[in-house]
């Protein structure tokens, strides 16, 4: 299964009007920076070392590559310094809207001077809002057409990454799509200097992770262009169970990629 992929021409604009990323190089170090000072300070929910690269982030913004031809309600979870949130906005219809959830009050209070100060949300207004709480504080009534996680979930315990991936399904309206990702090679990273606690409780996540791939994936690619590379999937509230089992092999030992 591939996630169809966003194109771009040698103008460094691709299919669906985006632009390169303009901030500048101080603005790009200083995201960096804050990552990688958030990756020691709070490492269980930032889960990396780095903001997602490009070519991640228009990944994970595929479901939006069509335009709908109505109004779509689309969820940023764990938004962190905008990476992702960006290519979002470049890709919002004029009605779309576009939530912001972040919990990191530094990741978030970027965010919010970005919502005015970065042409590419300020154009959209109120229409791209911040929530700056963690997700499981979401107003368990909203609704959404588009869900895009950056939640490490690798960090998580399998019974919170289970209990999200319940709560996205089920506040996405008919039809709706979640994509989120997960790096590669923490597996064998994990098996090299991981205890055995970490081990079972990451297998244990493997697990979840493989009972919703099964239940509802729609598509997973890898982006190698990305440090570290990811692997991207896409999952939707309703499912197609026979192509499912032919494309999607059982779960696996513990101890494999997401
Ligand atoms: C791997 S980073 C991704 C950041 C950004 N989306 C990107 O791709 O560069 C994970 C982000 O999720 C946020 N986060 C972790 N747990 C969260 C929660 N329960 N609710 C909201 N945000 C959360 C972290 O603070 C961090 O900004």
């Amino acid at each position: 299964m591939a996630l169809p992929s966003l194109r771009t021409s040698a103008s460094g604009t691709s299919a669906a009007g985006q632009t390169r990323d303009r901030r500048t190089p101080a603005r790009r170090l200083a995201d960096r920076r804050l990552f990688f000072a958030e990756t020691f300070r709070t490492f269980r929910t930032t889960g990396a070392v780095t903001p997602s690269g490009r070519r991640l982030a228009e990944a994970l913004a595929t479901p939006l590559a069509q335009p709908a031809g109505r109004p779509r309600a689309i969820l940023e979870v764990g938004a962190g310094t905008g990476a992702v949130s960006r290519i979002l906005a470049g890709l919002l219809g004029p009605e779309d809207t576009l939530d912001l959830v972040e919990s990191n009050p530094r990741f978030a209070r970027v965010l919010e001077a970005d919502l005015h100060s970065d042409p590419r949300l300020a154009r959209h207004g109120k229409r791209i809002g911040l929530i700056a709480k963690p997700v499981q504080e979401l107003d368990p009534g909203a609704r959404y057409d588009v869900i895009v996680s950056g939640l490490p979930f690798a960090n998580f315990h399998p019974g919170e990454v289970s209990d999200l991936l319940t709560r996205y399904l089920a506040v996405l309206n008919p039809g709706g799509q979640l994509t989120y990702f997960g790096y590669r090679g923490t597996a064998r990273f994990r098996a090299l200097v991981g205890s055995s606690r970490s081990l079972a409780r990451h297998g244990g996540v493997a697990h979840v992770l493989d009972s919703f791939q099964q239940a509802h994936a729609t598509g997973c690619r890898t982006v190698w262009a990305n440090v570290p590379p990811a692997r991207v999937w896409s999952l939707s509230a309703g499912h197609d169970d026979d192509r499912l089992e032919a494309a999607i092999p059982p779960p696996r030992s513990p101890g494999h990629d997401f």
